[in-house]
């Protein structure tokens, strides 16, 4: 697909967004404010979707890993100990000729020399490091010693609680501890939709192992997050592989893969894999001064455990849904007219709404009340939406253009007016082939429990 293409595939990605109810811009009739979003009625289905289907794969069905949610704020040793006060920054230009600021490393190239993305001079200040992490205070006196910082990752939180989870969770080592939260950097250049963003989510896990098979496990977590981003609908063949070759990666890490997706404005990174050895509970107990180490009963040994991290992006992988999803083909109608149908083919898993349901007329009481019975039978269970409103080709296209992989139509079948060997049963459409069959009503709830398992 040429540049331009690209970005006019983001473009309409972006506008669905808006115009559908997944994300708009954060104060937006205040003008907005850069690198912040708010997540609308559907993308926050979506988001969930995600979240809780990475819950269940990575906590639920693992009986070592276990949960935690950690504060936002923490104390601020915590940042010094890890690093982040001292290095956790990018490096920063000024442009002196239009006063805008840039990643240094992110500037556009001409004849080998860097230039203004905003006004193309070349009149830049050498870089320097900005610090990303948000700063606050906790209480009322706004002095150096109430300083805080908005986390800039959730993974400090674990490293931080490890014994506290260890003594009362029962685990031994190989053992995880996962965490879904919000995580805040003050992005230079927030970027691409919510690709890069000054407020967004992580979900991260810290599996603590034995120095020894702290490489075959990381090899191991490859291949179960390759899996993850499959069974949520983003195939293998967009996924990229990226190992950090040395003098790259961050000095304590013996190994490092970037996942990387194609988005349609290049191939960026999704999520990291990171293998960090032992460098975080060490720093934090020699910082604290309290023993993080590990008592191995069977071998009576004591040791810091070493550390495979990892570390996706909730709204970075919403992007990634998003944009895989996106579709537009033409479909020519009964009558041989064409036009072009918008559609999101999300995995029936993590599409907003799971199921539309259509009474075939509104003004046939007997087909409403159906229609409704229906619908409320499904809530609670399935997120569905009832529409009783235009033709039905209508409804079944809004339904398309926002992922709902299944609609299902009361019509005069199903009230017995055309005999009884259709009562009870609706008309099943799928959104991706449009194919429409019968189904029995009673069989309606598991076919899709099943289908959004
Ligand atoms: N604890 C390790 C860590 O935080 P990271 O590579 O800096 O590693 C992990 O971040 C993931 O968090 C990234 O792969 C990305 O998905 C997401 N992420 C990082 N910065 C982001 C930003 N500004 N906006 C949206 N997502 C971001």
């Amino acid at each position: 697909m040429s540049k331009d293409s690209n970005s006019l595939r983001m473009e309409k990605i972006v506008s669905l967004c808006k115009r559908r109810g997944f994300v708009f811009q954060s104060s937006e009739i205040y003008g907005g404010l850069n690198g912040f979003w708010d997540y609308g009625p559907l993308g926050v289905e979506l988001k969930r979707n995600l979240k809780n289907f990475w819950w269940r794969r990575v906590v639920r069905e693992h009986d070592d890993i276990v949960g935690l949610d950690g504060s936002i704020i923490m104390n601020r040793a915590v940042w010094k100990a890890s690093g982040h006060e001292e290095t956790f920054s990018d490096p920063m230009v000024d442009c002196r000729s239009c006063q805008t600021r840039h990643r240094a490393d992110q500037l556009p190239e001409k004849d080998g020399a860097s230039y203004c993305p905003n006004c193309n001079s070349r009149d830049l200040t050498p870089p320097r490091a900005f610090n990303l992490m948000f700063k606050s205070f906790a209480g009322p006196v706004e002095n150096d010693e109430n300083l805080v910082y908005l986390r800039p990752e959730t993974a400090q939180a674990i490293f931080v609680q490890f014994k506290n989870v260890l003594d009362t969770s029962r685990q031994k080592i190989p053992f995880g501890i996962a965490q879904i939260g919000k995580a805040f950097r003050n992005e230079i250049n927030p970027r691409n939709f919510i690709f890069r963003s000054r407020e967004f989510e992580q979900m991260e896990v810290e599996y603590f192992c034995k120095e020894q098979d702290g490489l075959t496990i990381l090899e191991k977590w490859l291949e179960e997050r390759l899996r993850f981003y499959e069974d949520i609908g983003i195939p293998r063949s967009k996924i990229h592989v990226h190992e950090i070759p040395d003098g790259e990666r961050a000095f304590y890490s013996k190994k490092t893969y970037d996942l990387e997706y194609e988005f349609p404005f290049g191939v960026q990174e999704l999520e990291g894999i990171a293998y960090r050895t032992d460098y975080d509970l060490t720093q934090h107990a020699r910082a604290s001064g309290k023993p993080l180490d590990y008592f191995e009963e069977e071998t009576k040994q004591r040791f810091i455990p070493h550390v495979i991290e990892p570390s996706a992006g909730v709204d970075r992988t919403t992007l990634a849904l998003l944009c895989e999803a996106f579709d537009e083909e033409t479909v020519t109608d009964h009558s041989g007219k064409s036009e072009v149908r918008t559609l999101l083919r999300f995995h029936p898993r993590m599409a907003p709404i799971k199921c539309g349901i259509f009474p075939l007329l509104k003004n046939k009481p007997e087909l409403v009340s159906k229609a409704k019975e229906i619908a409320s039978s499904l809530r609670g269970q399935l997120a569905v939406f009832y529409d009783e409103t235009g033709a039905i080709g209508r409804r079944y296209r809004r339904q398309d253009e926002v992922g709902t992989p299944f609609g299902v139509t009361i019509d005069f079948d199903t009230i017995g007016e055309n005999g009884p060997s259709l009562q009870d049963t609706v008309t099943l459409r799928h959104r991706d082939s449009m194919k429409q069959e019968r189904i029995a009503i009673a069989e309606l709830k598991s076919f899709l429990l099943q289908a959004v398992d």
